[in-house]
Formats: structure tokens, sequence, C-alpha cells
């Protein structure tokens, strides 16, 4: 096995560095994955420039991962040595530099993997897993752009939105939400994306927002409404689709949320009761005050949590819901934007802390 190296964040708000890394071994539950592609996410740059969320110096940040599996933990039976897989890292829960993504080889959960082999159908098939199986060629740069729980983790958890769940064909709506539509703010953001390929394929009129440029971007995702965020008539054109079901700000920020108070409360009239599921807590948006009705609530999720048990079999499982949703290409999300290899991790974050317009920054752990 070649030697790993990381892009090192060196201390809170510091600088990066690139240089060479233990390859670790799998812990129980744990797989070593020998890292093809790795995505950069809004929390890494959080993280890089205001250390918003506590990691270990020097950190390896970044999330999720595409690769292919190398070595297996005690107890692990979901993945083969040789699978193709996505996963989310765990950074941000572990903290230590062996689990984050902008490695060559790193170390995630079992629980969370998703097997994306054979994603090419009818591609060459030219790898064989421990298991004798063969697997083809992947495009992991695109894969690590799908492979994100936050989505259906916002739409379908009993304790977030608890909207019907995703099928292959969808599935029409049961009777009681039949008709009924979701608020994506924020459709050309990863997450909105996502969420607005995962809520089309449950059934869902998706109505979703974005600058104009990216008007075909959503369109190609299903979206059945687009407006332009940054329109004063946007406000008035989405209350006329009312009734709204489901609201969901991907955004999460100042804009973003006192527009959804307008749509919802109009000047001089009482508000529709709405409940707004974000991405960030309040206090990133300012903490505007919310109308008489709405509530507001930060999606908070673990994979584990014993209420999201149902939830874990059937979007996480082998042969569960991502891994056939990524498979077939029902779900898809933003283009990667590749960056390049590990020396433009710091590169990566200052995109991001510009702001990315629908794309997702991918680097390649071996360029
Ligand atoms: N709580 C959690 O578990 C969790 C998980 C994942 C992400 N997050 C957070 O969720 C947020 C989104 O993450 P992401 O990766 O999806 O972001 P992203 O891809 O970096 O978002 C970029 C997009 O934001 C859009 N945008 C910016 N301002 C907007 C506005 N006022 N209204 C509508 N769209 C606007 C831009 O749209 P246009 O270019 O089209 O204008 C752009 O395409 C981040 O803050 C992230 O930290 C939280």
């Amino acid at each position: 096995m070649s030697g790993n190296r990381a892009a090192f964040l060196l201390e809170p708000k510091g600088r990066f560095e690139v240089r060479d890394a233990p390859i670790e071994q799998p812990g129980p539950g744990e797989v070593l994955v020998k890292v093809q592609a790795g995505a950069l996410q809004p929390a890494d740059e959080k993280v890089a420039k205001m250390a918003m969320l506590p990691v270990e110096y020097p950190a390896v940040l970044g999330s999720p991962v595409g690769g292919i599996v190398q070595a297996l933990g005690e107890g692990v039976t979901k993945v083969a040595v040789g699978d193709h897989i996505v996963c989310g890292t765990k950074i941000f829960t572990h903290k230590k530099p062996k689990y984050g993504g902008m490695q060559r080889y790193t170390l995630v959960d079992e629980s969370e993997v998703i097997e994306v082999s054979n994603l090419l159908v009818g591609s060459y098939l030219h790898r064989t897993n421990s298991r004798g199986i063969q697997v083809g060629d992947t495009d992991f740069t695109k894969v690590v752009t799908l492979g994100s729980y936050t989505p259906p983790g916002c739409l379908f958890g009993s304790n977030t939105l608890n909207m019907q769940y995703p099928s292959i064909p969808a599935n029409p709506l049961a009777a009681d939400e039949e008709g009924k539509k979701i608020l994506i703010w924020g459709g050309s953001s990863a997450m909105g994306s996502l969420c607005i390929s995962y809520a089309k394929q449950a059934g869902y009129t998706v109505i979703s927002t974005s600058s104009p440029h990216n008007f075909d971007l959503l369109k190609s995702l299903g979206a059945d409404h687009i407006f332009d965020h940054s329109d004063p008539t946007t406000v008035d054109k989405i209350r006329n689709l009312f009734p709204i079901h489901y609201w969901l700000d991907t955004i999460s920020l100042n804009q973003s949320v006192t527009t959804i108070c307008k749509i919802l409360a109009p000047e001089g009239k009482p508000a529709t009761k709405a409940y707004i599921h974000m991405l960030l807590p309040m206090v990133m948006a300012g903490n505007p005050t919310l109308p008489e009705g709405v509530t507001a609530g930060m999606h908070r999720f673990s994979t584990h949590a014993p209420e999201n048990a149902d939830w874990a079999k059937y979007f996480l499982s082998r042969g569960g819901f991502m891994e056939q949703g990524i498979k077939s290409g029902v779900i898809k999300g933003v283009p990667p934007y590749s960056l390049g290899g590990l020396e433009k991790v710091s590169e990566g974050i200052e995109e991001l802390h510009k702001g990315v317009s629908g794309k997702k920054v991918v680097i390649d752990p071996w360029a």
C-alpha cells in the first residue's frame, strides 16, 4: 500500500500544509477507504476560517469521500475490500485527523457507507472485490456530490419534515399527502439540489429558488416552480402557489429567512402558520423575529439515534434507497467543480468563502 498524504490545517484559522500521514487501521465497525475524490463543504470553510466547530489540530477536514474499500474493521459485513463506496466522514463527530476527507486514506463508519460499484450500468467490469464480484469504473468525482445524508435526513426524518419516503419508481403519494408542495429555498446549493431530487422522487410538487443562471440546473433536477431568490416579485409569486405544506431553507441566512417570512406574513395580514426547517442555527441569520404562528428549527440529525432507526434502514442499508438512487441516477445534485490535488484544499476553502454557485468543490488526493 503506497503511503498516505493529507492536507493538514495546522492550527485554528491557520494555513494548510500537505505532508505524509499514517495509514490508520480501521477499528470495529470502521472501513478504511482509499479516497478517489473528496468534497469540501461550507462547514469546512466555517472551521478553517472561523474555527466554528472543535477539531483536533493539525486537522484534516472534508466530507463526503468517494473511494475504494481497502480494509475492514472487526464486524464489518456491509461492504467488501475492493467495493466502490461514497460516505460522509466522521471529522466533526470524532474530530481526529484520521477521519477527515482531504487525504488519500481515511476511516469511515460502516453504517453510513453507501456502495456504488457498477454505478455505470454496462461499463467495462475490470476489478474484482474480495467476494469475487466484479466492479466497474466509477465516476467518483460525480458520486461524491451525491453522498450526503443531510437531504434525506431533512425531508424524511420522523423528527424533521417527516415527508413520505421516496421510492424507485416514484409511487403516488398516499391520500393524506396527495398534491402536497414543498418550498426548497436555495435549490442550486449542494443540499438544496439533492433535496429537490429526493422530494420529486417521493412524489411532491417542488417550488424552489436560485439565481437565473441556475434555472436550467433546477429544471434538470425536476423542480416544478422555479423563482429568482433576489427578485422582489418572487414573494407574491410563491404566495400565489399556496397552500405550501413543507418549508425548507437550505441557505438559512438573514435574507432567506426574512424573505420566507414575507411570503408567510404579508404586511398587515396574519401569518400563515408554518414550520421552517433550517440548515443553520437562527443566530447565523441574525436572529430575526418570526411572525406569530411561524416557527423554525435547525436540522440536527444523527443516523444512529434510535428514533432514526427505520430511516437508517431504509436509506443507508445495503441495497437501500441511497444506494439504489445513486446507482440508478434518480438522485441528482450540483455538478462537481474539480480543483485538483491536496495542494488545492486551501484554494477550495477560499472558493467556499467567496461563495460557490451551483457546484460542489471536489479534490482528487492523488492528483
Ligand atoms: N445542519 C446540517 O446538518 C448541515 C448539513 C449540510 C450543510 N449545512 C449548511 O447548509 C448550508 C448550505 O450548504 P450547501 O453545501 O448546500 O451550500 P452551497 O452549495 O455552498 O450553497 C451555494 C448556493 O447558495 C445559494 N444562495 C446563496 N444565497 C442565497 C439566497 N439568499 N437565497 C437562495 N440561494 C442562495 C447560491 O445560489 P445562486 O448561485 O443560484 O444564487 C449557491 O448556489 C451551509 O450553510 C452549510 O453549512 C448544514
